[in-house]
């Protein structure tokens, strides 16, 4: 029943492939007719394998033949491909292109891991790995507006033969350069020491609050935001970092959190991105909306990566993609920044999204002030909760 209906969508999924497929019947035909067709009723007269009606099986023998094009139908649906992934047209026997190895291994795998671990039942699928995308994604992907979970497709890397050729991108270094002169330049940037941002957040089930920001320099951060039941707090004050709700004891930040928290703090970033990092590459650029950014990688001891995007054209920085290492795999959390506008001779995004596997939030500033003073009691860490203190509802 299962089985059936995994065929059944695959076959709906391969409706764009029907021309293709409707050559390989036509071959297949074409083959049966050769040979004797099988009469079901006889006992005597077995039907065929597909290695009997086949010229090159080596993993899926000794199954009914007629299960063949089915079989070849679910991997194109799991996968999200054309026959001609794998095949040459007309030349089904042939072993000429590497994803039909591949394929082949992945059938051997996918029986090892159903036998060694669900009794022999088939559980596992290259559609439970794969799910549309001929390269599986292994980090969980992140949701795209406020509550609607993105695509899988649009997070999946592209194939091997659309790699770009990263040597003929401009270097990291001419990116970030080009970042810190489209801001405004590196004095513009220097001078500017505080700054007050107010407007709202919208997330959490699309409810929306008053949120402020406020940052002082090099690297201290405050986001307040104004629930019905009180003040929430995420703070940095250089080398702490904790979070606080309404009624609740605040948390202290720790490892990759932290990590984070000092660069989404740095009032400075264009200008301390080549400082923060032990090595800035070049990754393969990336259409962020409907245009085209450059990424460039930052690497640091003892740190998962992060992602930087920027835009080609303006050279802003639109997005930044960083992953928390657990010990079931990356975590990850991307920022879009948007609304660039200018203040004070530097331009600053006045949107951005955070998004994560379960969900994300928009930050919309309304007002930005820079260079007022700001309450330092604002970066005073909360004394440590009492650990002894019942636990608040
Ligand atoms: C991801 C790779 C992949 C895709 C996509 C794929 N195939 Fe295959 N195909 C294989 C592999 C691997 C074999 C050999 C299986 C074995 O050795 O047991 C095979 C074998 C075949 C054979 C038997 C050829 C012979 O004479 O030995 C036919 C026919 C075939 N595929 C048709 C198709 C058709 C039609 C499609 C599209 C609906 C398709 N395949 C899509 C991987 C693929
Ligand atoms: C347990 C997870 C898992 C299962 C099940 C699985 N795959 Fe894969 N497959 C992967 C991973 C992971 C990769 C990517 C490896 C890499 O990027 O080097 C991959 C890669 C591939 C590739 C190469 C894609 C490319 O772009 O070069 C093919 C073809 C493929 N799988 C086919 C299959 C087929 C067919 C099945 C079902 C018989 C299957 N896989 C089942 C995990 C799986």
């Amino acid at each position: 029943m299962q089985m059936k209906e995994n065929f059944k969508s695959a076959l709906l999924a391969g409706i764009a492939l029907a021309a293709i497929l409707a050559v390989a019947i036509t071959a297949m035909s074409a083959q049966s007719a050769m040979s004797a067709p099988p009469a079901k009723t006889d006992p005597a007269n077995a039907p065929k394998t597909t290695e009997q009606v086949y010229k090159n099986i080596k993993v899926l023998t000794g199954v009914p033949a007629e299960q063949l094009i089915p079989a070849m139908q679910f991997i194109t649906g799991s996968l999200g491909v054309g026959c001609n992934f794998c095949h040459v047209e007309g030349h089904f026997d042939q072993d000429d292109k590497k994803p039909k190895e591949i394929a082949r291994k992945m059938m051997t795998m996918m029986f090892a891991i159903n036998k060694d671990n669900f009794g022999g039942h088939r559980e596992v699928t290259c559609n439970s790995c794969h799910n549309g995308s001929p390269k599986p994604v292994s980090v969980p992907v992140v949701g795209d507006e406020a509550g609607k979970p993105m695509a899988a497709e649009a997070m999946a890397a592209p194939p091997d033969s659309e790699k770009p050729d990263l040597s003929k991108l401009p270097s990291a270094s001419d990116v970030v350069d080009k970042y810190v002169q489209a801001v405004g330049g590196a004095a513009a940037i220097e001078k500017i020491s505080t700054r007050s941002g107010k407007g709202t957040v919208t997330g959490f089930g699309g409810h929306k609050f008053p949120v402020e920001i406020l940052n002082e320099s090099p690297d201290k951060s405050a986001v307040v935001t104004h629930y019905p039941n009180g003040d929430g707090v995420v703070a940095y004050n250089g080398h702490e970092g904790w979070t606080a709700f309404p009624h609740r004891p605040s948390r202290d930040m720790e490892g990759p959190d932290l990590a984070a928290a000092k660069i989404d703090a740095d009032l400075h970033l264009p200008i301390d991105l080549k400082k923060m990092f032990s090595e800035l590459k070049v990754g393969p650029p990336q259409k962020i909306g409907d245009r085209e950014a450059y990424q460039i990688i930052g690497l640091r001891e003892g740190q998962s990566p992060v992602e930087f995007y920027f835009d080609e054209q303006s050279g802003l920085l639109v997005r930044q993609v960083r992953y928390a290492e657990s010990p079931l795999g990356l975590y990850p959390t991307r920022i879009d920044y948007a609304d660039y506008r200018d203040q004070n001779g530097v331009k600053i995004p006045f949107a951005w999204t955070t998004a994560r596997p379960g969900g994300s939030s928009i930050v919309q500033l309304e007002t930005v002030e820079q260079n007022v003073p700001v309450d330092e009691a604002t970066f005073a860490k909360p004394p440590a909760p009492d650990p002894n203190a019942a636990p608040h509802p």
